[in-house]
């Protein structure tokens, strides 16, 4: 089988097509046809070598945590899946391949009214968006502000949110407002329009890149919480805020998050917008990492067979 890998970090050219032997289930493990995976920043950062100060990783690399799949094989034990059932699987790395294995608790069954793309990339961002709402542990009517909502976490957050109660106020680009529109946030702005709103208990800064316009601190009451998942520490202006950096914690499990997601598919009209579907081949991959590097129409971008 294929895996799409590199042997040294750089640029998205460093990938290729790494032959190997499909891996077997163990006990408590499926394998899977990969359908298609979803890219993230954070394959982008993997790639280009910003982990590998604080994670041993040995080469050849293949990314990937988000994968759809089809049951090939069930390991000992296993009752909880069917060969050919379609599902979806969040793993730490390795989803950029054409088999892999998965414990069962790390995969659920694809929602029916969930699309092959959208099912591709709800992984990452859902669990990031669950652990985000788990850590501002807002009670039901408080506001929450949500910078980038159009990115792949930042929608996830502004529905997860109004389904928990909460009123949202969603910010993004001027290109991206039609789609906060269909969000159902309570108010959209963009950037620009944005402080004169002032009045968030908490703040999400979702933007890819951590710059949040300067508006964080500013669009958030005194004591209120401002959550950024970018590493880099944003300036809070010398107001009283409680800090939150996302990467600081371990996310919320697959197991729990899963399972609510699923739940979110199934009785909400979930959106997850995609940017580009991706060939599954080397160059899909270069194409979508290349994406991945730019300020690119939001939403997400997925390879698929
Ligand atoms: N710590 C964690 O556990 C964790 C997990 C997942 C994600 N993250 C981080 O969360 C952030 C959002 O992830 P995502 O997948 O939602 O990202 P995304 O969809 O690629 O981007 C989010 C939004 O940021 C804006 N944006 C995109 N590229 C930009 C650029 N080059 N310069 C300025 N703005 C840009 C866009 O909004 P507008 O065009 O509307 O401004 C976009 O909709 C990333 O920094 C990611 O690394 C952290």
């Amino acid at each position: 089988m294929i895996r799409f890998g590199f042997n040294q970090y750089g640029a998205p050219q460093v990938f290729q097509a790494l032959e190997s032997d499909p891996p077997q289930p163990k006990p408590g493990q499926v394998q899977l046809k990969v359908l298609g995976f979803g890219l993230n920043p954070y394959d982008a950062s993997l790639r280009r070598g910003e982990q590998a100060p604080f994670r041993k990783l040995s080469f050849p690399i293949v990314p990937g945590t988000d994968v759809l799949g089809s049951v090939t094989q069930l390991g000992e034990g296993v009752t909880e899946f069917a060969v050919g059932d379609v599902v979806i699987n969040y793993r730490p790395i390795g989803g950029y391949s054409e088999y892999v294995t998965a414990s069962v608790g790390k995969v659920i069954k694809k929602p029916a009214l969930l699309g092959d793309a959208a099912a591709a990339g709800l992984g990452q961002v859902g669990i990031a968006a669950y652990s985000i709402l788990q850590q501002l542990n807002l009670a039901s009517g408080q506001t929450l502000a949500v910078l980038g909502a159009s990115g792949g976490v930042g929608a996830l957050v502004v529905q997860m949110a109004k389904h928990e109660g909460l009123r949202v106020l969603a910010i993004a680009g001027s290109a991206s407002q039609p789609y906060l529109e269909s969000l159902g946030a309570d108010q959209v702005a963009t950037y620009d329009a944005a402080p004169n709103l002032a009045a968030a208990d908490a703040t999400v800064n979702a933007i890819n890149g951590g710059d949040d316009h300067g508006l964080g601190s500013v669009i958030t009451k005194v004591g209120g919480t401002l959550l950024t998942t970018a590493y880099r520490t944003p300036d809070l202006q010398g107001k009283n805020l409680k800090l939150i950096q996302l990467g600081d914690d371990r996310p919320a499990k697959a197991e729990v998050v899963l399972p609510y997601l699923a739940e979110l598919a199934t009785t909400t009209s979930l959106s997850i917008q995609i940017t580009e579907r991706l060939p599954f081949s080397v160059a899909g991959v270069v194409q979508g990492h290349e994406l991945l590097e730019t300020h690119h129409a939001p939403g997400k971008l997925v390879v698929l067979r």
